[in-house]
């Protein structure tokens, strides 16, 4: 078990769009397979290539099943039903999305921008194409909170952080929230030098 380092914004691989995987080999597998790990022990619901500084189109989802989940609903999702995407790992290569329908919000959080959560409109069904590690295609309709994570993580590797979708007034505060994390870092590392 490998866990990478989350890069949190402004890194500039953030805002950067990830290149295609044309070789499926055994290096893209164990990649996964670290992008797995890492999400789990950050405890994220969904991880893209880019947060863990590599530009491959690459991305992991795995949404727990919460019964009764009322964080969810604050956050603007219907009271959980146990779906077939629940509990199960996913890890999609090079996934475009086919379709999308109807319209969603949800208080959305980041991995690369640890305490930030807010509300993001996205579509609120989707149809993904994707790659698995050995290059096989699959076909997957998605609504609810993997609608969702499906459409941020596809982001990402668009090189698109989610305050880019919200309005510039919340877009600037996360933004100077950021920036004045960054700094406070790069001071305390200085401390330490
Ligand atoms: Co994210």
């Amino acid at each position: 078990m490998s866990v990478l380092d989350v890069l949190e914004w402004p890194e500039k691989v953030l805002d950067t769009r990830a290149d295609e995987v044309t070789v499926f080999d055994a290096e893209l597998e164990s990649f996964t397979k670290d992008m797995a790990d890492t999400m789990h022990d950050a405890k994220g619901i969904g991880l893209a290539a880019n947060q863990v500084g590599v530009l491959k189109r690459v991305l992991v989802i795995n949404i727990p099943f919460q019964e009764g989940d009322e964080e969810s609903e604050e956050r603007g999702l219907e009271p959980e039903v146990k779906m077939p995407w629940h509990d199960k790992l996913f890890v999609m290569v090079n996934p475009v999305l086919k379709n999308k329908k109807g319209k969603t919000r949800y208080q959305e959080g980041c991995l690369s921008f640890p305490e930030v959560y807010d509300f993001v409109e996205r579509s609120e069904n989707v149809v993904v194409e994707y790659q698995d590690v050995k290059g096989k295609k699959h076909e997957l309709e998605a609504d609810g909170l993997m609608a969702i994570c499906i459409q941020h993580e596809i982001d990402h590797l668009d090189g698109i952080v989610f305050f880019k979708r919200m309005s510039r007034l919340k877009a600037n505060t996360i933004r100077r929230k950021m920036m004045k994390r960054a700094s406070i870092k790069t001071m305390k590392a200085e401390v330490k030098a």
